[in-house]
């Protein structure tokens, strides 16, 4: 499959002047149906749960309590056809021109946001969730599976924030059974930049950009799928740094992915 969409030389300099970038188009309307359907099932099959890969991010993820902001990591281990399609070999074509031949994939993952009561992702650096020992020069791209309108949490980002380090954060609302992170200060509100996108759209944004996306207001579910690239991480020898909120995180997820492992590693 070719690529079907080429970044101009001036959504290139924006992405490295401003850390985000938003595209119209980085797939077929028909490639966003199948790729809802199979969204749909991952969340309503909650496939993943047991090992850890499905979770609420925005909650303590407490078993018989609806999340508010259901997640999945690499959402293609459960739907191996995900491998698959015009978004990827797109996303790919973006990914060498904004980072040059060497890319790499880095993680995915999908975000769900319930109806009328699908929570914000509060303001956050992306590398914050990563190890402090490590330089990444990477991006998320972010698609949405139905139009992102300031309504349903469409994405939003401060400009130029990432050419600055990676600020404190902690867990969302200080409850160290939570698995999203928030930044101890929001940026300044007046500065951000909302991106409201088309569905099979995408925004991308630089590792350590601040950004955030708002609750889902609307009648419809805001589905969005995440696929990261990045140049293999060197180790950092920037002026010291400790990511002590990851450290202080007890969430059910990490002891699900703990007890799969275990499992796996000890059959009997
Ligand atoms: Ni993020």
């Amino acid at each position: 499959m070719q690529p079907t969409v080429s970044l101009t030389q001036d959504q290139i300099d924006f992405y490295h002047q401003n850390g985000y970038l938003a595209l119209p188009s980085i797939t077929s309307a028909d490639e966003v149906a199948w790729l809802r359907g199979i969204y749909d099932r991952l969340f309503e099959s909650r496939a993943g749960r047991e090992r850890g890969d499905q979770f609420d991010l925005g909650g303590a993820d407490e078993e018989g309590k609806a999340a508010v902001l259901p997640q999945i990591l690499t959402p293609v281990r459960y739907a191996p056809e995900l491998k698959e399609g015009l978004f990827r070999v797109n996303a790919l074509q973006v990914a060498r021109q904004l980072l040059g031949p060497d890319v790499i994939p880095q993680g995915e993952h999908a975000i769900f946001k319930p109806p009328r009561y699908g929570a914000p992702t509060p303001w956050h650096q992306d590398e914050a969730y990563w190890g402090e020992q490590m330089l990444y020069n990477s991006f998320s791209m972010w698609i949405p599976l139905q139009e992102a309108t300031l309504e349903n949490g469409c994405m939003q980002f401060i400009p130029g924030s990432h050419r600055g380090e990676i600020v404190p954060h902690h867990s969302i609302g200080h409850d160290v059974r939570v698995h999203g992170l928030e930044m101890d200060l929001p940026p300044d509100a007046s500065k951000a930049v909302a991106c409201p996108t088309p569905a099979g759209g995408c925004t991308i944004h630089q590792n350590r950009t601040m950004h955030y996306a708002g609750p889902n207001r609307s009648d419809v579910p805001r589905r969005a799928l995440i696929i990261g690239f990045g140049i293999k991480p060197i180790p950092y020898s920037g002026p010291p740094r400790d990511f002590y909120w990851n450290k202080m995180k007890q969430t059910a997820r990490e002891e699900r992915a703990k007890a799969a492992t275990a499992t796996t590693k000890n059959p009997t």
